[in-house]
């Protein structure tokens, strides 16, 4: 089943695992990184500075530390450069891997942020698109899907999405 909801990540329960939109350094920063960190705690960071470092594209898995879920995925999305430079493959990667990574762990409900388009700067519309659309090719392997919008225009923009794509 796929969700939309209105929210900060930091704070989701009943759900397996929230996704983190890191940078390759795993170094934690600003954004919903900031958040996640702050939230979770020092033990998260810890992990990130073992694991060193995660590819644009590719997803990494550490435990969640504070945060009320199991664990905490850690994918890299593009920074955008007007939409030439493979972004949008990237980011379509930066939502599959996270998925893989999941299945792997035997993760059935999962939340995400908007991926790449706060500091990375991708255009919502098409991002939510991606989003929308790689979820929907996993749909039927998780019991929850959730993308966890952090402000209202994101919101609807992820629900008109997801009512187009279903057609
Ligand atoms: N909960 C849910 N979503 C959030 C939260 C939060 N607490 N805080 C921010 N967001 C949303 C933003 O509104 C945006 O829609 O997450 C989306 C992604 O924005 P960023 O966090 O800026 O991530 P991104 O654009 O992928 O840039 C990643 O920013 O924080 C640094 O270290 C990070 O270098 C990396 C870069």
């Amino acid at each position: 089943m796929i969700t939309i909801k209105l929210g900060d990540i930091t704070l989701e329960e009943n759900i397996d695992c929230i996704v983190n939109a890191a940078n390759e350094r795993l170094v934690g920063g600003g954004g919903v990184d900031g958040a996640i960190h702050r939230a979770a705690g020092p033990s998260v960071m810890t992990e990130c500075r073992q694991i060193g470092s995660c590819p644009t594209g590719s997803a990494v898995i550490t435990s969640a530390g504070d945060l009320k879920v199991l664990h905490i995925i850690h994918t890299v999305g593009p920074i955008w450069y007007g939409g030439a430079q493979g972004e949008p493959q990237q980011l379509k990667d930066a939502y599959y891997n996270s998925f893989k990574k999941a299945l792997e762990y035997k993760i059935k409900s999962i939340a995400f942020p908007a991926i790449s388009t706060g500091v990375y700067g991708y255009p919502k519309n098409e991002a939510t698109l991606i989003a929308l659309s790689v979820g929907l090719e996993f749909e039927s392997k998780f019991d929850e899907i959730r993308y966890t919008c952090f402000s209202k225009s994101d919101l609807t923009n992820y629900q008109l999405t997801l009512h187009k794509l279903r057609g």
